[in-house]
């Protein structure tokens, strides 16, 4: 998810909102007065936590006004989810969208004030129904200042590493839960078949059996669940996990944001629907709906494959929820007709729809839907029992506020350790040292005088790309860690001299008896629609640094990218090159393999095409002729035994932990 493309039309305006909200008040004031249930009264099923949750779901329904039962149904932005707001409308769930925060650089235990002042309003009200607040929590916990960033998804498809996804699923619930966010829109479990998606890296591999494994995550944000096919999640420090989005985002025309998928029906089960079957099994708690088509029929109406195939026949017993501004997209213009909105895509089987702004429109819309039996009571029941299944699961209604303890867990040392860990994984080493020449890797660390270039070494933002502190993410200084140039300073012996030039001239390097180079360039952040590409170009900067470098000393190049470029025609130039993807805040991993301490064992989890002209292009394809095909990554043959000996030397914990 994410802001909104097509602003149009669309009331972003918190006072007209609040405009709406007095109308309906008025409207709404006659259910208050008729229903007088107490909360908490000693007795009440659905408030006993030694009740089964079934039972206490049936329970809490049979007490529900229509009014109650919409505003579950309803999740509304941060930026207008004032606590009259939450109690008034009995809203349901608050998101904070890309970029989201309290206030810039909060705190954690900011944002821990301001989410417990919106669940003191909703357990405030007249059945105490907790709210659920939801965050893009998807490479750590990476809208708040201070979080663990992990490499994005396309890296951890790299490690081929399903327990180390699983260890980062428990971080990132933790940091989440930090913050008193329980509930994360993660994973992206798309299996993306081209790389101009502007959301490639959100996806583990073009390989539907990588993208399957990686789904471990869940088991860490939610722990292991004890049976199949149950939302579960274990305790208080993890979270509700959010499989998204189904189905076929990645599989679009042309890799365009949101588009169409074409592809039968067989052929979109075994390739994009068949990890859901994973994530369902695993006990995930929610699925989100693809803004994109299935043979031109948008997803988020689509009642066969939502209803039907989701829910019937694969079991799903979570809930559903729509996108950003989703259901407003299911017509062009978007937002066009909002009656036909709310309609086609609540009955179409979607129970809580991120609105996220013009919630009194879209409280309006259903209550005259439901009044006049367009949608059925018995629709917005069983929207209303998975929405309150995963707050009973989650232990909402026990423990709605933040737990202060957790708020050190946020960017914790231990954390940064496993990402950095992860970041080392992640790496693929494309070349290595010129055809009939040494090897250039690994480097020396100890040689009077090295050359650092290009515009992603020294800078956190460009390593971390989009989804990051704010929705596109951005360059610069944007939030604490080990930028590429600090990890080489740190790990090069202390009388070499290291140079850092960010964009040197095709004079610099000449004469100063650099001993190599390090050139680290590559794509600037983006995501979503902002990242569609279809040229799959680096900027000139980062080529042009790559020539006047590599022309006059030997080099090594570092690409950060969310996914393979267009880069054949400088390899000539390049002594080696290594794929570091979007690693996140923790560079230090980068260091710790290029200077030998530590293997690559990373290995293409996508094709890396020559040309765009052989786009889509995927393992398994009868015409592949790949720059480096699937599953490439060379290695540096450094002894395992002189691993472990500085493993143990250097007391870093498990890092051969197997994937079994
Ligand atoms: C909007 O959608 C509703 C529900 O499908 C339909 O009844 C109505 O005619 C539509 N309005 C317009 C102006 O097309
Ligand atoms: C808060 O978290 C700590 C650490 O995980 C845990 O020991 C404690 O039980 C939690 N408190 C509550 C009220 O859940
Ligand atoms: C470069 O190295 C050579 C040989 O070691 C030496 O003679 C020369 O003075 C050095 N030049 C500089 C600029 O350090
Ligand atoms: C590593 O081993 C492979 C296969 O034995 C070999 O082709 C490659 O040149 C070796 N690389 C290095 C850096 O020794």
């Amino acid at each position: 998810m994410g802001m909104a493309r097509c602003t149009r039309g669309s009331i972003r305006s918190t006072v007209y909102c609040r405009m709406l909200v007095g109308l309906l008040v008025c409207e709404m004031s006659w259910f208050l007065l008729d229903h007088v249930v107490a909360a908490g009264d000693g007795g009440v099923v659905y408030m006993d936590s030694s009740q089964l949750i079934e039972d206490r779901v049936t329970d809490l329904l049979s007490r529900m006004t229509v009014q109650e039962k919409i505003g579950q149904m309803t999740q509304i932005e941060r930026a207008v989810a004032d606590p009259s707001v939450i109690s008034e409308y009995f809203i349901g769930s608050v998101v904070s969208g890309g970029g989201s925060a309290p206030a810039p650089r909060a705190s954690p235990s900011v944002w821990a004030d301001m989410i417990d002042k919106l669940q003191h309003a909703a357990t405030s009200t007249r059945l105490g129904i907790p709210i659920i607040y939801g965050i893009d929590a998807v490479h750590g916990n990476n809208n708040v200042y201070g979080a663990t960033i992990f490499p994005h998804n396309i890296g951890l498809g790299a490690t081929r590493d399903p327990l180390l996804a699983r260890r980062i699923g428990a971080a990132t619930a933790l940091e989440a839960r930090g913050t008193g966010i329980p509930y994360v829109f993660a994973p992206c479990i798309a299996v993306c078949r081209d790389p101009r998606w502007g959301r490639c890296y959100e996806s583990y591999s073009e390989d539907t059996q990588l993208v399957r494994s990686m789904t471990e995550i869940i088991t860490g944000l939610q722990g292991q669940a004890p049976t199949t096919n149950t939302p579960f999640v274990e305790s208080g420090s993890r979270v509700a996990a959010c499989a998204k989005h189904f189905v076929g985002d990645g599989g679009t025309v042309n890799g365009v944001d949101e588009s169409n998928t074409v592809i039968n029906y067989k052929k979109l089960v075994e390739i994009h629907m068949v990890p859901y079957v994973d994530a369902i099994a695993k006990g995930v708690s929610t699925v989100m709906i693809s803004y994109s088509s299935w043979n031109g029929h948008k997803m988020h109406n689509n009642h066969y494959l939502i209803t039907q195939i989701l829910k019937s026949r694969l079991g799903f017993k979570g809930f559903t929820i729509s996108d950003w501004e989703g259901i407003d997209r299911v017509t062009c213009p978007w937002h066009r007709n909002y009656t036909y909105s709310v309609l086609s895509s609540v009955n179409a089987g979607i129970d809580m729809v991120m609105v996220p702004f013009q919630y009194a429109s879209f409280i309006n819309t259903l209550t005259s839907l439901v009044t006049d039996g367009s949608i059925s009571m018995e629709r917005v029941d069983d929207a209303v029992r998975r929405i309150l299944r995963v707050k009973f699961t989650l232990g909402l209604f026990e423990q709605p506020f933040s737990n202060r303890s957790l708020t050190s867990s946020v960017g914790q040392s231990d954390h940064r350790e496993l990402a950095r860990e992860a970041v080392r994984k992640s790496l693929v080493l494309l070349k290595n040292g010129q055809t009939g020449n040494a090897e250039l890797l690994p480097l020396s660390k100890n040689v009077p005088r090295i050359l650092v270039a290009g515009s992603h070494a020294n800078d956190i933002g460009n390593q971390c790309g989009g989804w990051t502190i704010s929705w596109q993410g951005a360059a610069g200084n944007t939030t604490p860690g080990t930028t590429i140039l600090q990890a080489i300073s740190n790990t090069v012996a202390t009388t070499t001299q290291v140079d850092f030039q960010e964009a040197p001239d095709a004079n610099y390097a000449k004469g100063k008896n650099f001993s190599y180079a390090i050139v680290v360039v590559g794509e600037t952040p983006y995501t979503e629609y902002e990242g569609d590409s279809t040229t799959l170009t680096i900027p000139s900067e980062g080529i042009q640094t790559i020539q006047n470098v590599c022309s006059s000393v030997q080099c090594l190049v570092i690409l950060i990218s969310g996914r393979p470029v267009i880069i054949e025609p400088y390899l000539p130039v390049m002594d080696a090159l290594v794929a570091a993807w979007l690693p996140g805040t923790e560079g230090q991993g980068i260091a710790d393999v290029i200077f030998g301490d530590q293997d690559f064992v990373g290995k293409l989890p996508r094709t890396w095409m020559r040309t765009v002209a052989q786009l889509p292009l995927n393992v398994g394809d009868p015409a592949y002729d790949p720059l480096f095909p699937y599953g490439f990554g060379l290695s540096m043959n450094i002894s395992t035994t002189a691993l472990k000996n500085y493993v143990v030397k250097k007391q870093v914990v498990v890092f051969f932990e197997s994937s079994a």
